[in-house]
């Protein structure tokens, strides 16, 4: 077959991919579940393999032909195995959610319960909001953040499981800039004796680099999302015992999906891979170091964060105290305009609405891969603050932009 070019085939499309790396390239990526994966990750991804049907497991294939397929997924198993400690690992949901609908499809039954955080607190939609499948298909009760401290309120999680009696608690968020108390959790879990889904897909990367507590060996389940810190591209993953494997296979496939995205599995097998290599907990430490001098001088300007603080990649910024008159979307577009991307973020006690709400989310995964330290992360906190303070100053924002383009140009991404 001849090989043409994207570009020969479909010029729009073209131009769209280049418009796209072209982004990445001069912005800065601040949107806490994002990250930039290597060139390797993303040839794997661009692989034939997106050719191939192989459904089934390595060994026990629907399909001939697997051989490859096969080599592919044992070694994004092999890997994650090492890389989280986990005793049995599936690696094709095609996405985070995919992988909590494989945990629920195999241990709930329709009506069942989930307890589990808010959306508007950190939660997920996919941990029982009613826009999405879990809120139409099961109970759902919802514990909160304290508004007080920023931290999980694990007393109400604890009293809650004990009035609603889950089947399942649901732990792990993509809004929360604390350590989770796994432990905790599980004890709620215990006491009504429900099952605990440990959603690390924010944390991934943190967790594998040993930089954030570890679920695996606490609780029943443990998913993730392959494309943010742990930078393997865009998929899923569940971790469980080896008691529970065989159903949690099942509800992937035949339950959930057909065909496994190989190409995507090849990606993470590479990703996977770097993040064996002693340079990723390097990496992780300093996406956490990061998040810390970002949080400590948007503090010296004046900025509320939730929880005081951080322990992982995002601050979440609760802009009422310091700008009262400019919501979480002025914030987010007027930071677009200069190169500064991040997202607009409800905050625990929000007194505005979820699509224009009080608060900013900031991330340091996509800062930390292309190179960014404390000190740089401290100026782009400046740099938050004189736009956010003067969102509607065009000179003010021209000024910044000029220094995004600096600081984009010094920290290269791609070629
Ligand atoms: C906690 C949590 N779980 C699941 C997901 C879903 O991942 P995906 O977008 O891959 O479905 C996300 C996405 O940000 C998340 O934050």
């Amino acid at each position: 077959m001849s090989y043409d070019t994207v570009r020969d085939v479909d010029p729009a499309v073209a131009d769209a991919l280049v418009g796209e790396r072209d982004r990445q390239n001069d912005t800065l990526a601040m949107i806490a579940s994002e990250n930039h994966v290597s060139e390797a990750v993303m040839e794997a991804q661009g692989s034939e393999l997106t050719n191939k049907y192989a459904e089934g497991y390595p060994g026990e294939r629907y399909y001939a032909g697997c051989e490859y397929a096969d080599d592919v997924e044992n070694l994004a198993i092999e890997r994650a195995e090492e890389l989280w400690g986990a005793e049995h690992v599936n690696v094709q949901p095609h996405s985070g959610t995919q992988a909590n609908m494989g945990v629920y499809l195999a241990m709930l039954e329709p009506g069942d319960k989930i307890l589990s955080l808010e959306l508007e607190h950190g939660g997920h939609l996919s941990h029982g909001h009613p826009a999405n499948f879990t809120g139409k298909t099961y109970e759902v009760e919802q514990y909160t953040i304290d508004p007080d401290t920023g931290y999980i309120d694990y007393d109400e999680l604890q009293d809650l499981a004990a009035s609603f009696d889950p089947d399942i608690i649901v732990s792990g968020y993509s809004a929360y800039p604390r350590d989770i108390e796994w432990e905790k959790i599980q004890q709620a879990a215990d006491d009504v004796d429900a099952y605990h889904l440990a959603d690390i897909a924010h944390i991934t990367g943190l967790v594998a680099a040993g930089v954030h507590s570890s679920p695996v060996g606490i609780a029943d389940f443990v998913t993730g999302s392959t494309h943010k810190t742990i930078r393997a591209g865009r998929g899923g993953i569940i971790m469980c015992d080896e008691e529970y494997a065989d159903d949690i296979d099942a509800a992937v496939f035949p339950g959930g999906q057909g065909g496994p995205l190989m190409h995507n599995v090849a990606g993470k097998a590479v990703g996977f891979k770097e993040a064996l290599e002693p340079e990723f907990e390097a990496y992780a430490e300093q996406v956490v170091a990061n998040a810390k001098a970002l949080g400590d001088q948007l503090q010296e300007h004046g900025f509320s964060l939730v929880s005081g603080g951080t322990d992982n990649h995002l601050v979440l910024v609760d802009l009422r105290d310091s700008h009262p008159d400019t919501t979480g979307k002025d914030a987010e577009e007027a930071l677009e305009e200069v190169g500064i991307v991040l997202n607009a973020n409800t905050v625990p006690g929000e007194t505005r609405s979820a699509f224009n709400p009080s608060g900013i989310r900031a991330g340091t995964p996509g800062l930390t891969t292309r190179g960014f330290d404390e000190e740089a992360c401290r100026e782009v906190a400046d740099l938050i603050y004189r736009v956010v303070d003067n969102y509607d100053d065009d000179d003010v924002k021209a000024e910044v932009s000029e220094r995004v383009d600096e600081l984009t140009d010094e920290f290269t991404l791609y070629e």
